[in-house]
């Protein structure tokens, strides 16, 4: 009795991973953003607050990190947001600010916040010598691997939400490696 429960446990968990393998890929190809040859997109949909939604597109291309973010619906008070590490231990450090331009390592808040209703777009630019102000072990193949594997996100906090009102995860397009450009 007890083996043949093992084998029904390990059957209903290679189903749960094929099906979580199966809902990864269908992301993955449901989001088709434009980008030149030789970049490498990801792509984040936010979500937390109700009445509010957001939609982020990455590229990195030509050395440079390229962000445009549309939030939707209306929120109150946005002081900040950033591309963070998902790593509780670490408390899920900040790795690039995209609203405000952060100047130095030291988190950033807009003066005065920003509230919208309808939409809100905004975006950033940066390179590797961003990322190494922000934190001075990061290179941007270290930021990169982290972006291939899931490990990265983009998270936008209000004055009610310091923690993030709005988060998700940056999800590369394809196998996060340049793309042939379409
Ligand atoms: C984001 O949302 C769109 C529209 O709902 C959906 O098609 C897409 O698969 C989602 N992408 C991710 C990365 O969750
Ligand atoms: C952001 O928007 C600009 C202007 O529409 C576009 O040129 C750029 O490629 C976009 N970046 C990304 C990462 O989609
Ligand atoms: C979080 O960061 C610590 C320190 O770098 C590392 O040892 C640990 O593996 C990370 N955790 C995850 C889930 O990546
Ligand atoms: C990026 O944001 C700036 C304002 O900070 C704006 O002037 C510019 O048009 C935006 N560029 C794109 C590509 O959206
Ligand atoms: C937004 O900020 C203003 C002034 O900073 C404050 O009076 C108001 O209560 C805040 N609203 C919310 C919903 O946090």
């Amino acid at each position: 009795m007890p083996a043949f429960r093992t084998i029904l446990h390990a059957i209903a968990a290679l189903v749960l991973l094929r099906l979580s393998a199966a809902a990864v890929e269908e992301r993955r190809v449901a989001d088709s953003p434009k980008g030149p040859a030789g970049a490498i997109i990801a792509v984040a949909n936010l979500t937390g607050t109700p009445g509010a939604s957001g939609r982020v597109v990455f590229n990195w291309y030509n050395n440079r990190g390229n962000v445009n973010v549309t939030l939707k619906g209306s929120l109150t008070n946005i002081t900040m947001s950033h591309i963070r590490l998902r790593n509780m231990t670490l408390g899920n450090p900040i790795i690039a600010g995209i609203l405000p331009r952060m100047v130095s390592w030291i988190p950033k808040m807009l003066d005065p916040p920003v509230s919208f209703t309808n939409s809100y777009t905004f975006n950033a630019t940066f390179d590797a010598r961003y990322l190494k102000m922000i934190r001075s072990d990061m290179t941007a193949n270290t930021f990169l691997s982290l972006l291939g594997q899931g490990s990265l996100y983009v998270s936008v906090s209000t004055t009610g939400q310091p923690g993030g009102a709005l988060q998700g995860p940056l999800i590369c397009k394809g196998d996060c490696k340049s793309h042939t450009g379409y």
